[in-house]
């Protein structure tokens, strides 16, 4: 029996959130639900984020609570981005049932994200997993900068091992690693992967990696022999993030499923359905997919 890889979808937040082209709600709902009809499990579906910070993710309220009625995605996870306990309480009012919590391991990123140090996010984060606790809501973690921050420079793999052990510590299942510029290589990912471990098992790691200097596949590759069963991956390659100069997309989903189909993994999810959904999206933001294997298939 092969194993199961599982890709946690970031398009509709992480994607659309740094597109020039502002998709309004029902065509962000419509995006979700074809996403969810391609097998995909887990997709995050927004974020409770300030709207003069992010105007693209303004209207999450809407966007969630139009995909958790939708029966059809009953068995979807749908999480949704919080910084602080104002986007908690938005979120708790959606009807959200897991939300993921973001920082860095660098302060000067963090500060640009979210104008908060990497110790204070952890003060907004206390009452967040109150809350959490309280409404029965899961907390996925997210660490930005693993491998190097667009201000700062280098990151220590250790830095990312101590942040990524306290979003563990106070609760989060899962902790997600993100390349946020997407300039890591395979040493330096296995380095920071090795690190992490020492503290944090496998089974609750994911990796978050953007594509901007092609090397994301690669890493994905490292990430898989060290025993990472989860990924996260855009549509199309969408996306970026808005306080990384020079950030691209996260890497394609469709070129993950293909890698993980060829390497004997399961995922669940129909490749061929994935392209269409893909190639559909670009149209609506007016640009080409950014993915190799959707541009091969069509
Ligand atoms: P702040 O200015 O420090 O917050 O922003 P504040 O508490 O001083 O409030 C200022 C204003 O924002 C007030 O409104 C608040 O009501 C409002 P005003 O009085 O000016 O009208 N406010 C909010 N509005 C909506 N939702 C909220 C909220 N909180 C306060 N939750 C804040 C702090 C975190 C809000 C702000 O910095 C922010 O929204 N940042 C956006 C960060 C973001 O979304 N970044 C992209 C996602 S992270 C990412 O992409 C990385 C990842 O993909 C992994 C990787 O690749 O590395 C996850
Ligand atoms: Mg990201």
């Amino acid at each position: 029996m092969s194993e199961i890889v599982r890709i946690v979808e970031v398009g509709p937040r992480d994607g659309l959130q740094n597109e020039e082209v502002l998709l309004d709600v029902t065509t962000r709902v419509e995006l979700i639900e074809q996403l969810a009809a391609t097998g995909l499990k887990t997709i995050e579906a927004g974020a409770f984020v300030s709207p003069k910070w992010v105007p693209q993710m303004a209207g999450s309220a809407e966007v969630l609570a139009a995909v958790l009625e939708n029966e059809k995605l009953n068995n979807i996870a749908l999480p949704a981005l919080v910084p602080n306990e104002r986007g908690m309480a938005d979120a708790i009012a959606a009807g959200v049932k897991e939300v993921a919590i973001f920082t860095a391991a660098s302060d000067e990123f963090n500060q640009k994200n979210t104008n908060a140090t990497i110790d204070e996010s952890f003060e907004r984060f206390a009452p967040v997993m109150a809350l959490a606790k309280q409404h029965g809501i899961k907390v996925r973690g997210y660490v930005s900068t693993v491998i190097a921050c667009p201000y700062s420079g280098k990151v220590a793999p250790e830095k990312v091992a101590e942040v990524a052990t306290r979003l563990h510590d106070m609760g989060c299942y899962e902790i997600s690693l993100g390349d946020t510029i997407g300039i890591g290589r395979p040493r330096e990912t296995k380095a920071m992967l090795n690190a992490v471990l020492q503290n944090v098992g496998v089974d609750k790691i994911a990796l978050h990696c953007h594509d901007t200097y092609g090397q994301a596949l690669a890493n994905i590759y490292v990430g898989l022999e060290l025993g990472v069963r989860v990924f996260d991956s855009a549509v199309a390659g969408l996306g970026g993030c808005p306080y990384a100069k020079g950030a691209s997309g996260n890497v394609a989903t469709e070129d993950v499923v293909y890698l993980l189909n060829g390497e004997g993994f399961r995922t669940g999810i129909d490749l061929d359905k994935l392209v269409n959904v893909a190639t559909n999206i670009s149209q609506k933001l007016n640009r080409l997919p950014n993915s190799k294997v959707t541009l091969a298939k069509v």
